[in-house]
């Protein structure tokens, strides 16, 4: 395999980033200092900067990103829209994005290389609650508001139970915290639309206990190990 690949899979640089150490003189294989292109066995003994990166061993991953409005939820995008990915620092790994926040919707996403933990999080089954700020164009009563807490039809099929209560509303807009334990697409704008409502607005602010706070538009940050622990608990 080739090293830049190799160090790619280990989950310790993309593969472009992997090459620039490479060429500054990083990495060595076996005491020699690498090449670009330079190709690498199971037996060999590889290091970066000195250390030791383990054969068969994926150093496992976790980030949390404050994701703005404007950018797609995937790895990569053939209409050209600029991506999650592109706001990740270059010493990330392979990672992917936990989950979908659609290309109009901020807020908190998950990236990880970590493929069972992100299917756990995401799996309906699991119940993993995840609270939305919503801003709903004009005013908004109880009543209104119950209709989306008791679940509304979508493709036929009625959503969960949630909780919703509002935050403020006034004759301009109603600002609304919105709970719910599924993914389907596009879901909260879908449920208000259901009920003949438009959100103008939406943010995701928590997944379970993890919150968004402290960090700003277009940030990220790793996730501690407590933090990490707490997901692949949840
Ligand atoms: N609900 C939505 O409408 N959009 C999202 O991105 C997430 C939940």
């Amino acid at each position: 395999m080739r090293i830049n690949k190799f160090l790619a899979e280990k989950g310790v640089a993309s593969r472009r980033h992997a090459d620039e150490m490479i060429a500054a003189g990083r990495v060595q294989i076996n005491g020699v200092v690498a090449t670009l292109g330079a190709s690498v066995e199971e037996t060999d003994e590889v290091f970066l900067d000195g250390q030791p990166i383990a054969q068969g061993e994926k150093k496992e991953e976790f980030y949390i990103m404050n994701k703005p409005k404007g950018v797609i939820c995937s790895v990569s995008d053939d209409r050209g829209r600029k991506t999650v990915m592109q706001l990740l620092p270059e010493t990330v790994g392979r990672v992917f994005p936990v989950g979908r926040l659609d290309y109009e919707t901020e807020g908190l996403l998950i990236l990880t290389n970590d493929g069972d933990t992100a299917y756990r999080l995401t799996h309906p089954s699991n119940e993993i609650p995840k609270t939305y700020m919503a801003r709903i164009e004009g005013t908004m009563t109880e009543k209104d508001l119950n209709r989306i807490r008791s679940g509304v039809e979508l493709d036929g099929v009625m959503t969960k139970k949630c909780k919703a209560h509002i935050v403020e509303t006034n004759k301009a807009y109603t600002k609304v915290h919105i709970t719910i334990t599924e993914g389907r697409n596009r879901q909260v704008r879908r449920m208000f639309e259901a009920i003949g409502r438009n959100v103008e607005f939406l943010k995701r602010i928590s997944i379970g206990k993890l919150k968004l706070t402290g960090l700003d538009r277009g940030q990220v940050r790793a996730l501690t190990e407590e933090e990490i622990l707490y997901l692949k608990g949840l």
